[in-house]
């Protein structure tokens, strides 16, 4: 397998096996949440930069579901037309387009109401516990969902992303950690896992047959057998691709460092390969950011698609490099990469255009 092959998932051709990862701009959204013409030219880059997917980032289903108030948001009608400039963009350079759905339950800011969780466990404030959802504010939370995914293919997008890993709302419910449920929603993995795959039935429902739906998933939660097992409720209802991350709790004594060229974060991505290959498309993601490396995995049929990150960022036409060998921009894998505002102003991301790369460091 080559990283230039297409790939079909469920019924959207992706002309190669690179993904843009989903990367919040913090510094582009308006406090009402919509698209800025800044988003619509920073996808409409990476997209004519050669990506076979962009998975747009994470999006806010409820006001009160954002990591802040400068978050994207699809929770209301007057957000669509924003989005429709990014999926139109997109498509216009060759490339899929799927936009990440997410709700941050326990980490979401404090100062936009009322912090929920499955259950009433500590938040960022301290001393301040969330408020366990009832099984009406799990409905609702699902409608929500739905009725994002409902507008994101109003908008004109091939699918949707649920955000299912990095320790918000779906990975809440699936980590004993923070899911202390007694209810059909905690306890076992069945049980854990139901949130995320009554809010893919209800999707799929409302969005029909060939809307494509991805989880990205925590790969370990805590461990990666068990991972699996609830990676296999969300294919039960209706999960066309398993993008794979990590979660909250990490306790899996076979993930060892063994000298692989992929860290311990991709190789969730390939183990969830082994046990899914031929049934569901998996990918990986986390510190992709040589060609060489999206080459190993894709050539070695470790994974079937890629997911690139800070990589994209970095160089917006960073598949050239993976698929034609062209130069491209390096990540400077920074120990801590920006979230917002605050970037290292060395980072190669703030300079958009090759044209102004920095000395020193164009591969
Ligand atoms: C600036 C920035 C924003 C991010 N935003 C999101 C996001 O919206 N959703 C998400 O699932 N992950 C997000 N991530 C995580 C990335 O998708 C990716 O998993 C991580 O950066 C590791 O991959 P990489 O080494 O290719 O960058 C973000 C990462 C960065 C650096």
């Amino acid at each position: 397998m080559r990283a230039g092959d297409k790939i079909t998932i469920n019924r959207t051709v992706l002309k190669n096996r690179l993904t843009m990862a989903p990367t919040v701009k913090f510094d582009m959204a308006s406090a009402d949440g919509k698209a800025t013409d800044e988003h619509v030219e920073h996808y409409r880059e990476r997209a004519e930069g050669g990506y076979g997917l962009i998975c747009v980032e994470a999006t806010a289903v409820t006001p009160g579901g954002r990591f802040g108030k400068n978050h994207m948001g699809l929770w209301e009608d007057g957000q669509i037309p924003g989005h429709e400039r990014i999926a139109k963009a997109c498509h216009d350079a060759g490339a899929a387009v799927i936009i990440q759905l997410n709700h941050a339950g326990l980490n979401s800011a404090p100062d936009l109401g009322e912090v929920i969780a499955p259950s009433a466990v500590p938040t960022r404030r301290e001393g301040v516990f969330a408020k366990e959802m009832t099984v009406n504010d799990i409905r609702n939370m699902q409608e929500r969902f739905a009725d994002g995914a409902v507008r994101a293919k109003k908008a004109g997008y091939d699918g949707v992303q649920l955000h299912g890993c990095h320790s918000y709302l779906i990975n809440q419910f699936m980590s004993k950690k923070t899911n202390l449920r007694t209810d059909e929603y905690g306890g076992n993995v069945e049980n854990r896992a139901r949130f995320g795959s009554e809010t893919i039935r209800l999707i799929r429902e409302r969005c029909g047959e060939d809307f494509l739906i991805s989880v990205r998933i925590a790969g370990v939660e805590p461990d990666v057998a068990t991972a699996i097992e609830v990676a296999e409720e969300y294919v039960k209802a209706g999960c066309d691709y398993l993008q794979v991350s990590t979660g909250i709790e990490w306790d899996d004594p076979t993930l060892k460092d063994e000298g692989k060229p992929y860290n311990l974060i991709c190789e969730l991505g390939v183990r969830f390969h082994e046990h899914f290959k031929g049934r569901v498309p998996v990918s990986c993601v986390n510190g992709i950011l040589t060609p060489e490396a999206a080459r190993f995995l894709i050539e070695n049929e470790l994974v079937d698609t890629v997911d690139l990150g800070r990589a994209a960022l970095a160089d917006p036409a960073f598949c050239r490099a993976v698929l034609e060998g062209a130069s491209y921009v390096k990540c400077f894998d920074c120990p801590r990469c920006q979230y917002g505002p605050g970037m290292p102003h060395k980072c190669p991301a703030e300079l958009s255009k090759k044209s102004s790369i920095l000395p020193g460091n164009h591969v």
